[in-house]
């Protein structure tokens, strides 16, 4: 009955409880979310790069990436960052709370078109979150792509997210990782600066390898350049852009960007896409 109503009204969110919560930074949690009907839990099927709309009951309602790999079945992870009321009260709730959620929705990044290919992923800060989801599925289906290399940047040691991951990617010879922070502490022996500074470095075959970045707006522009540089491909270069939503499925016109909508012509653009978007990046 639940499953034929949400069919028929779009902003009718399911029920899905947090099944864990995890403290990943001073400002970020972890929450592994399952869908209370086995039926609507079933049936969910997301792509990385794409969102969900999460609601409080009485608060609000917000976008939030999957972080998670499809490749794990029966539940799937959100990173949110504590900024403003919705945040805020989802961080505060228990395991076992019971939250509502819209979506799938956007674009995701796309995966076909990179099988066979080597990739490249370029994130700072919060934006490792809708990248981990891209990077767990593909090691999960490591054999289908080639050369791996992640590029991290956080401001400081404190604020580096998805540790363990960081540790798994680290331990593999199959990855290529590089984590950078702004501002070290007394503890930190590794590199120091922003991320661009990897990339002159890196080997890249740039006819076919796939960039894929995510971060704070004024990074974009600096990895572009980088990128353009080592006569990487417009077309290849993929990154996930952060609007303000409401309806998060082209009804309510929030998220323009130039003449396209975020939710559901994006949110991952490649640069050939957002060059002819006004005030993209
Ligand atoms: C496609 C998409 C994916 C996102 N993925 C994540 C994610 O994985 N994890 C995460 O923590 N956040 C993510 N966000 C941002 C998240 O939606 C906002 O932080 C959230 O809506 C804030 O709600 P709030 O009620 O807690 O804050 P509010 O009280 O509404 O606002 C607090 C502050 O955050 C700003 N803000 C609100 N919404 C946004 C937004 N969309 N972009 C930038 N600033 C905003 C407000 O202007 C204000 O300054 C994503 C946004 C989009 C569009
Ligand atoms: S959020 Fe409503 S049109 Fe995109």
């Amino acid at each position: 009955m639940t499953e034929i109503s949400n069919k028929q009204n779009h902003y009718l969110p399911n029920i899905a409880s947090i099944t864990r919560k995890q403290k990943l930074t001073e400002t970020e949690k972890l929450f592994e979310i399952r869908f209370n009907n086995e039926v609507v839990g079933n049936s969910f099927n997301f792509k990385p790069g794409q969102f969900v709309e999460v609601s409080v009951f009485s608060i609000g309602e917000a976008p939030i990436s999957i972080c998670s790999s499809p490749t794990k079945k029966g539940f799937f992870q959100v990173c949110i960052r504590n900024v403003g009321n919705l945040t805020n009260t989802i961080h505060k709730m228990q395991e076992g709370s019971i939250i509502g959620i819209r979506g799938p929705y956007g674009n995701g990044f796309p995966v076909e078109a990179m099988i066979g290919n080597d990739l490249l992923f370029i994130a700072g800060g919060i934006g490792l979150a809708p990248l981990r989801s891209l990077i767990n599925y593909i090691l999960d289906e490591r054999t289908k792509f080639k050369n791996v290399t992640i590029l991290y940047g956080a401001k400081n040691p404190a604020e580096i997210l998805f540790e363990s991951d960081i540790k798994w990617w680290q331990e593999r010879n199959d990855v290529d990782l590089r984590v950078t922070v702004d501002n070290p502490n007394n503890h930190w022996s590794g590199e120091v600066g922003v991320v661009t500074k990897f990339i002159p470095d890196i080997q890249i075959h740039p006819t076919n390898t796939y960039a894929i970045i995510c971060g704070p707006p004024i990074m974009y522009k600096f990895v572009v350049k980088e990128l353009l540089k080592k006569r990487f491909i417009k077309e290849n270069i993929f990154v996930s852009l952060e609007r303000l939503m409401k309806c998060g499925i082209g009804k309510c016109g929030h998220c323009g960007v130039g003449y396209k909508y975020t939710c559901i012509d994006g949110p991952v653009f490649n640069y050939w896409d957002v060059l002819n978007l006004q005030e993209a990046i």
